[in-house]
């Protein structure tokens, strides 16, 4: 449950909200509101079980338009669409519902250009809201369409999936995928808000679920030793999608997420933090062929090697790699895989695109809580990371 003094410190986060028992007998519904103040734009993330039922209320206090594009994926449309949908016309917009084919293959220019056709053809104007409702795929997509259509719309973000709730619904960057490489073509286009439903979770497929989990055991790694001890505590409402826990999972990590992009909002320093574990984990999906391992199992196993490594180099205690190993098993993402050798691997590492002047720009922990970004790590430490790691 949320507790105000907790909420102190970690980015703005406001509790809003208490119990409203109405809606449900026994249910405790809560509010949680965290602010993004950047020097051009602000917004407020809000967590709440149940806020889908009140879209349609927070898009229309935050643009004045008659008509809105709701932008959403084949699966998400039969599971939550209606629902969105009717929020928004009982607000009182006339609907344009945009259903893109699901799936990371569908983030790219082609889709855009479709989504630009559809808003041409139905002659929406500058004033309207483009509100994607969905995963992190929806999010980017119906963004980059937000952030260039007449010179940029304004854009809800509704996620769906954790991953988009915790991480790619908050900070502003949006884009596609191209031939040449992921996310390549991109803006960054800020949402006027961001409505996060945790109860949308209840239909996510488990293994999306744990993806999504990587990514908060990631925040928890870099910037909160008490979300870690708090996921450890709670793994199994979390795997259940108990609504209270859930909620607090993703309103502190939304917390973590927005305290970063308010620090760093063009991602020219400490924004790099959430690299955590992602260049090994990169360096995994490239070199098993993309799909095999899902990204977030692709950052979940570089959370162990990369804190292994740290531990070989000296830079932070071994406990905390032993540590994360048995918080990921105990989520049920992979400890272990199937990996390429150390040269193929050192290879793909030296391909991502955060790799500055040849140099491999590890983050890594230096205790739980805290990272530090490292260009100097011998080779035969980062291997340790991989022996960590291979089965
Ligand atoms: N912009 C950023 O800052 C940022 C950050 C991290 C990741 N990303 C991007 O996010 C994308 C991954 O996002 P994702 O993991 O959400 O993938 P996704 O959008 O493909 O969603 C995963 C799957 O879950 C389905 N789904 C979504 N919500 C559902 C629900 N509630 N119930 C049932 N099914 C549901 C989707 O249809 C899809 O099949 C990648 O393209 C990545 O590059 C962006």
């Amino acid at each position: 449950m949320f507790h105000a003094a907790r909420l102190a410190g970690l980015g703005q986060r406001r509790l809003a909200g208490g119990c409203r028992a109405a809606r449900c007998p026994i249910l405790c519904y809560l509010i949680a509101m965290v602010s993004v103040v950047l020097p051009h734009h602000s917004y407020e993330v809000t967590v709440e079980s149940g806020a889908l039922s009140g879209l349609g209320e927070q898009v229309a206090g935050r643009a004045s338009a008659a008509r809105c594009v709701l932008v959403t994926d084949a699966n998400v449309a039969g599971l939550h669409g209606e629902a969105a949908n009717a929020s928004l016309q009982s607000a009182g917009f006339e609907v344009l519902e945009v259903v893109l084919a699901a799936g990371e293959a569908n983030k790219n220019l082609d889709t855009v250009r479709s989504v630009y056709d559809q808003l041409l053809d139905a002659r929406l104007e500058r004033r309207s809201p483009v509100v994607a409702l969905g995963g992190g795929v929806t999010g980017d997509t119906a963004g980059f369409v937000a952030a260039t259509y007449l010179r940029g719309v304004p854009f809800v973000q509704v996620p769906t999936t954790l991953l988009a709730m915790v991480d790619s619904s908050v900070g502003g960057k949006v884009g596609v995928n191209v031939p040449q490489g992921k996310n390549l073509i991109g803006a960054f286009h800020q949402p006027v808000a961001v409505v996060a439903d945790p109860l949308t979770l209840k239909t996510l497929p488990l293994r999306e679920m744990r993806c999504g989990l990587a990514e908060c055991v990631k925040h928890a790694v870099l910037r909160d030793p008490t979300l870690f001890d708090f996921i450890e505590a709670n793994a199994d409402a979390i795997l259940a999608i108990s609504p209270g826990v859930i909620a607090e999972l993703v309103e502190r990590n939304v917390a973590i997420k927005a305290a970063v992009v308010i620090e760093d909002e063009r991602e020219a320093g400490v924004r790099a933090h959430l690299n955590l574990g992602h260049t090994y984990g990169h360096a995994i999906e490239a070199t098993t062929g993309y799909g095999l391992i899902q990204h977030g199992e692709g950052v979940a196993l570089g959370l162990i090697a990369a804190a292994t490594t740290a531990a070989q180099a000296g830079i932070c205690d071994a406990a905390v790699a032993v540590r994360i190993r048995a918080l990921i098993d105990r989520l049920g993402l992979p400890v272990s895989a199937d990996l390429a050798d150390d040269a193929t691997l050192a290879t793909a590492m030296q391909l991502d695109k955060k790799v500055m002047d040849s140099k491999i720009r590890l983050v890594l922990p230096t205790k739980m809580g805290a990272v530090t970004i490292r260009d100097d790590i011998p080779v035969s430490q980062i291997n340790a990371g991989w022996r960590a790691i291979r089965k």
